[in-house]
C-alpha cells in the first residue's frame, strides 16, 4: 500500500502590504468594522503574476523536500486566477521550476481548490501512476474585485502555497477526504463577465460584475464545511479531540470560531493567521500549514484536519496523518523580482477604474 507524505512545504507573499486604514483612504470603512466582522487587519497586493507566486512557492517547497524540479511526475496549480487561460497558468509554473518531466495542469475549484489539488496527487500516487507530485494553491482574487463594495473588496489578499507528496509505505500523508459542491447557489458568489460569457467588445473595460451576498456565503461556509468535517471524521472513526490540530481556510475569523467551537477545539490546535493575509482562496490552507510547521506546531504523527469552502459553491475537509519529518531540508533564497510600489499604488487603477465604471453604468 502506497500513502502520499508530505516531504516538503513553501509559501510566497507579495511584500506590499494594504492595511485596513489603507483601505479607508478610498472607501467608507473602518479598522474597527473590518477586524470585528471578519479578523482581517492586513493584506498583500502583488506586483507579480498568479505564476510567478506560484512557482516561488513550488520552489520553496521542493528546496524543503530536497527534490530537483524534474524529479516531479505532476504538478497541480489550484487557482482561480491564471495569468492566461489558453494556455494554463501551470506550464508557465512548469517552465520557472524547470519540472521538465511534469504532466501539469490548473485546477479551479476556487478557495477549496488546494484541498482538491492535494486529494488529486494523493490518489495519482496511492494508485501507483506517479511518485512525486506538487500541489500548489495560488490566487489573486484582489484583482477581480470591485473597489466600490464595501463588503467584499476588503476580504480578499494575494498569495501562494505549496506542498510536495512523495510516495512513502509508511501510513502517511492524506488519510482521508470528503469534497463536494452546493451548485444551486453557484451565483451568491460569482465573477458575472470574468469568462467566455462576457461580451466580447464591451464599453466598460477592466471591470467584473461581481456578485457577492456576504451572509449567505457565510451560513453556506459554515454548514458546507462542518459537514464535510463530520464526514471526514466519521469515515476514519476519529472523535474530534482525537486531531491535533485544525487548518482551516481563512475566509472569515468568525467562520472558524463557529467550526472551532462545533469540534470543542482550544485555540492552540487551531491554526489563524487571517489578521495577516485576508483571504487568499486556495492559497490559504497551504500558507497556514506551512507557518503551523514553521512555527513547530506540527509533531511527527500528528493528525491534521483542514476544511475549506470557495466559489461554486465547493467545499471539502481532509485528514492528514503528519509523517516524521517536520523540519525543512533545504532553503530556497529566491525572492520575487523587487518593486517600489505601494500596496495602494498596485490598486490605484483598479480603484479609479471600478469607480469610473459603476459611475458609467449608472
Ligand atoms: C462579508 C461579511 C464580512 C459581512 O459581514 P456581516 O456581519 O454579514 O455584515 P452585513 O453584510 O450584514 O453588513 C452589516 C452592515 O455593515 C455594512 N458594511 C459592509 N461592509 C462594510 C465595511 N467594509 N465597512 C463598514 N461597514 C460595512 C453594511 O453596509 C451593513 O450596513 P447596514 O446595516 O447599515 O446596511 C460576512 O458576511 C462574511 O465574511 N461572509 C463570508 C464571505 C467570504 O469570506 N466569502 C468567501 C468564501 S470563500
Amino acid at each position: 500500500m502506497q500513502y502520499a507524505n508530505i516531504t516538503g512545504w513553501g509559501k510566497c507573499l507579495p511584500p506590499a502590504v494594504l492595511s485596513n486604514q489603507d483601505l479607508m483612504t478610498f472607501l467608507d470603512t473602518s479598522d474597527e468594522w473590518i477586524s470585528s466582522r471578519t479578523g482581517i487587519k492586513e493584506r498583500r497586493i502583488s506586483h507579480v503574476s498568479t505564476a510567478a507566486l506560484a512557482s516561488l512557492a513550488g520552489k520553496r517547497a521542493l528546496a524543503a523536500a530536497g527534490l530537483d524540479a524534474a524529479e516531479l511526475d505532476m504538478v497541480i496549480l489550484a487557482t482561480a486566477c491564471a495569468d492566461t487561460l489558453i494556455p494554463n497558468a501551470a506550464s508557465a509554473v512548469q517552465q520557472s521550476l524547470g519540472a521538465v518531466n511534469a504532466a501539469v495542469f490548473d485546477l479551479n475549484a476556487a478557495c477549496t481548490g488546494f484541498v482538491y489539488g492535494l486529494s488529486i496527487g494523493t490518489g495519482m500516487i496511492r494508485s501507483g501512476a506517479m511518485k512525486k507530485v506538487l500541489v500548489i494553491g495560488a490566487d489573486r482574487i484582489p484583482y477581480f474585485l470591485d473597489y466600490t463594495l464595501r463588503d467584499v473588496c476588503v476580504l480578499f489578499g494575494d498569495g501562494a502555497g505549496a506542498v510536495v507528496l512523495e510516495a512513502s509505505d509508511a501510513e502517511c500523508g492524506l488519510l482521508a477526504e470528503k469534497l463536494g459542491c452546493d451548485s444551486e447557489d453557484r451565483d451568491i458568489l460569482m465573477a458575472r463577465d470574468a469568462g467566455t460569457i462576457r461580451e466580447r467588445f464591451t464599453e466598460v473595460d477592466g471591470f467584473f460584475d461581481v456578485n457577492f451576498e456576504g451572509p449567505e456565503i457565510f451560513k453556506r461556509a459554515v454548514r458546507g464545511m462542518g459537514g464535510a468535517i463530520t464526514d471526514v471524521l466519521t469515515k476514519l472513526s476519529l472523535e474530534a479531540e482525537q486531531i491535533d490540530l485544525l487548518v482551516p481556510h481563512q475566509a472569515n475569523i468568525r467562520i472558524i470560531e463557529t467550526l472551532t467551537k462545533r469540534l470543542k477545539a482550544p485555540p492552540e490546535k487551531v491554526v489563524v493567521n487571517i489578521e495577516k493575509y485576508g483571504n487568499t482562496s486556495a492559497a490559504t490552507v497551504p500558507i497556514a500549514l506551512c507557518e503551523a510547521l514553521e512555527e513547530g506546531r506540527i509533531k511527527p504523527g500528528d493528525r491534521v484536519l483542514t476544511a475549506a469552502f470557495g466559489a461554486g459553491l465547493t467545499w471539502g475537509a481532509a485528514v492528514i496523518k503528519w509523517g516524521e519529518r517536520v523540519t525543512a531540508l533545504g532553503v530556497c533564497d529566491e525572492e520575487l523580482p523587487p518593486s517600489d510600489k505601494t500596496a495602494l499604488d498596485l490598486l490605484k487603477p483598479w480603484v479609479e477604474g471600478c469607480r469610473a465604471a459603476v459611475a458609467a453604468k449608472g
